[in-house]
């Protein structure tokens, strides 16, 4: 088994259900709040410790109740969280509206996160730019996604970078991955395309291909998921066939068990398959990290 390190956000998930979306000026009545483990950096490292990863963390949070949520739940999925730094804000909070059809709308307040800065992980080192595999997202800053992936090309450590939330990265982060991971509309994004552009997802990753990184990975939710090699070729993965409840953080349990795959030298194709199981499983039961799958739930002990 391989080392990741996954550096990026960590969040309180505020989670209301609603019957639909408020309008602009409208208020609705929800369901009662409930507050979960979340942030992209943080699921992607849970997912991959419940699934037997060799799993260390970098981040922060507050010295408060929410950070102590965090850090319980990063342990609690045997991640090493000996990274994980106390900054001095409130730890960050994702406001996310659940619809009936299991869909989400979500806003993050940084807080801490925002302290995941460059000179944070040069302190936070040794230690993750010798893994196998580094992970990063983009919800800390994009200086510190610059400088991880600039380290990880002058180490030669595996860069994976997961374009969410969708922003455009420098050329040089996106020279430096293997794979990039993204969702169609990160997709159009990066491209410059039209946010309802129905493209053939392997033009999509074609194109991608030409900015620069190693390998690409497009998610396609229900129909799955599809790889583009180093050498061009092409690997289609259909998903299950699942009813939804709420799909919060089920792009994150997909990269978390793609990481497991890959850390451990195994093919993209076969980091499909697994991902899309794990997000297929995610999908059906509520919040982030807490829907996410043990390694025995997903075939493998
Ligand atoms: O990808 C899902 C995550 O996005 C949520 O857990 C929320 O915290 C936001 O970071």
């Amino acid at each position: 088994m391989g080392t990741i390190a996954v550096i990026g956000s960590a969040n309180a998930d505020l989670v209301v259900q609603v019957d639909r979306r408020p309008a602009g000026g409208e208020t609705i009545l929800g369901s009662d709040l409930v507050i979960t483990p979340g942030g992209k950096g943080a699921n992607q490292a849970v997912a991959a410790g419940l699934l037997g990863g060799d799993v260390r963390f970098v981040g922060a949070v507050g010295a408060d109740a929410n950070g102590d949520l965090l850090r319980g739940s990063l342990a609690d999925a045997g991640v090493d969280v000996s990274r994980l730094g106390t900054a001095d804000a409130a730890t960050g909070v994702a406001l996310i509206f659940v619809t009936p059809d299991g869909e989400n709308s979500i806003v993050v307040a940084p807080g801490a996160n925002s302290a995941v800065t460059p000179a944070h992980v040069a302190a936070c080192e040794p230690g993750w730019a010798t893994a196998d595999l580094v992970v990063m997202q983009l919800e800390v800053p994009m200086a510190t996604v610059e400088c991880v992936a600039a380290t990880c090309a002058r180490a030669g450590t595996r860069f994976l970078l997961n374009a969410a939330p969708a922003a455009v990265p420098p050329s040089a982060v996106l020279g430096a991955c293997d794979p990039l991971v993204v969702n169609r509309s990160e997709a159009l994004l990066l491209l410059g395309d039209d946010p309802g552009s129905t493209a053939d997802p392997e033009q999509l990753a074609r194109r991608l291909a030409l900015l620069g990184p190693r390998s690409v990975v497009l998610t396609l939710g229900a129909d799955g998921a599809l790889a583009l090699e180093a050498d061009g070729s092409v690997h289609h993965q259909a998903a299950r066939r699942v009813t939804a409840v709420d799909t919060t953080g089920a792009g994150d349990a997909f990269v978390g068990a793609l990481a497991v795959e890959l850390a451990a030298g195994g093919t993209l194709a076969a980091g499909l398959a697994r991902a899309t199981d794990v997000a297929a499983v995610s999908v059906q039961r509520p919040g982030a990290q807490s829907s996410y799958p043990r390694a025995s739930e997903v075939g493998r002990a």
